[in-house]
């Protein structure tokens, strides 16, 4: 359930129409609402109030301080996997305590960063990165919790580019390995197993992915209490999907009773790390149609949205609902919706039916809101688009629209080709 709907033909989100915001802005343009934000958190978090847990939100889907900061007030904490995210999340008054940190690459300053902000822990992905944080964790003096991402190699069903849990792929640590470290890890003065985490996917339709790879890392848990390692935290990442076009995603509620079962009696707590489930649908994309063009055999709606704005139609081939800002009835046709970068692979839209409609026209591109402005970038010498919140009948702008100057504001000309 999401709030953004049609009233009298005119889509609004929440109490605001959408081109009321757009006079204000220009297009193109991100417009989260902040009631359906809310609403999807507290559906999530709920769900697990029978269980131990915090849902760290995975900030990747979408970074903005502003979404950051309503996830706090109502108590999320934050999954990060830089040092960046990590800035972040601190400045939008996220806990440390309330910070778990994944990724392949950590680097030793974004570890020293991690440690030094007392984060809840740290999820490690390679033998080589637990000894650098062993040797982070000794200069600096402190005892740092720390979890290893093991790799349960279950194939979670999605999209080869966002499975994450196979052997082949470049995360966490195969079990017989991740094993011996935690054993290695108990001669570390410094270093405190305190977890054990996974993410095997994103976009996940299916329930037995999760209780797989919830078994199996309980299993782990038992194998490494017989060792003397306690674990209090399992961590078992995101990934649970959205509805873009027709899936039928699992609901939250049945997400958290599948993994309650497995988990009931076990003392552990559970982090969550859900991402595009609490935004992907909070936020969409509004674009503008600059020119329609007809050659032979097809019809473009060229749109002043990007690729660069959006790319996930260009990179997985996703697919984002298009819908029109006024509702109207003049008939349907096959279109391409392209934006104005110089790429064939330009595009939001491939022979979509869409409603008959004109040249300045806006367009809602749906469930823009995880993956969307957080994997912008200025291809083409575009600034990225502005981002609005809305809560009610109020509206903010909480990022705004990059100027030109902006594109060129990091350059150095050297010396010599100085006028
Ligand atoms: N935890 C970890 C360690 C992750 O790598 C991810 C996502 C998540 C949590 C959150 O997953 P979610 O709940 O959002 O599925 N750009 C792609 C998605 C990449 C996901 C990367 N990792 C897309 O647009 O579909």
């Amino acid at each position: 359930m999401n709030f953004f709907e049609y009233k009298n033909n005119e889509l609004f989100c929440e109490d605001v129409p959408i081109a009321e915001i757009v006079r204000k802005t220009g297009t193109p343009v991100y417009i989260y609402s902040c009631k359906t934000l809310e609403r999807h958190f507290n559906v999530f978090n709920d769900a697990f109030s029978t269980m131990p847990h915090l849902t760290c939100y995975s900030c990747k889907a979408n970074s903005n301080g502003a979404l950051l900061r309503v996830i706090g007030r109502l108590g999320g904490g934050v999954d990060i996997v830089s040092g960046g995210e990590l800035f972040r999340a601190l400045h939008a008054n996220i806990p440390g305590k309330k910070i778990v940190f994944s990724g392949v690459g950590k680097t030793e300053e974004e570890l020293r960063a991690a440690v030094k902000a007392d984060i809840l822990m740290i999820n490690v992905e390679s033998e080589e990165e637990l000894s650098t944080l062993a040797g982070v964790a000794k200069r600096l003096k402190k005892i740092v919790p720390f979890s290893i991402r093991v790799n349960p190699q279950i194939d979670p069903k999605t999209h080869p580019y966002i499975t994450t849990g196979l052997k082949k792929n470049k995360f966490g640590v195969l079990w017989d390995d991740a094993h011996a470290l935690y054993k290695k890890a108990l001669h570390e003065k410094y270093l405190m197993p305190v977890g054990i985490s996974s993410h095997i996917g994103s976009q996940i339709l299916e329930l037995s992915p999760f209780v797989d790879a919830v078994r199996s890392l309980k299993g782990m848990v038992s194998q490494l209490a017989e060792d003397g390692v306690a674990l209090t935290y399992i961590d078992i990442g995101g990934g649970l999907g959205i509805t873009y076009k027709d899936e039928l995603p699992p609901q939250p509620a049945e997400y958290a009773r599948v993994i309650e079962e497995e988990l009931r009696n076990t003392g552990l707590t559970v982090i969550l790390e859900p991402g595009r489930v609490l935004v992907g649908n909070s936020g969409i994309f509004v674009t503008k149609i600059l020119y329609i063009k007809n050659v032979p055999g097809k019809t473009f709606y060229i749109v002043d949205g990007a690729m660069n704005d959006l790319v996930r139609p260009s990179l997985y081939d996703a697919y984002h609902k298009i819908i029109p800002i006024k509702k109207q009835d003049k008939g349907k046709i096959m279109v391409d919706i392209v934006g104005p970068i110089c790429e064939s692979g330009d595009f939001l839209a491939k022979d979509r039916e869409m409603p008959l409609l004109e040249k300045t026209e806006l367009l809602a591109v749906m469930g823009a809101g995880a993956y969307g402005f957080s994997m912008s970038s200025n291809y083409n010498s575009r600034g990225r688009a502005a981002e609005v919140l809305v809560k009610g009948t109020e509206y903010h702008i909480i990022r705004t629209r990059e100027t030109i100057q902006d594109l060129i504001k990091r350059e150095v000309i050297p010396p010599f080709l100085e006028v």
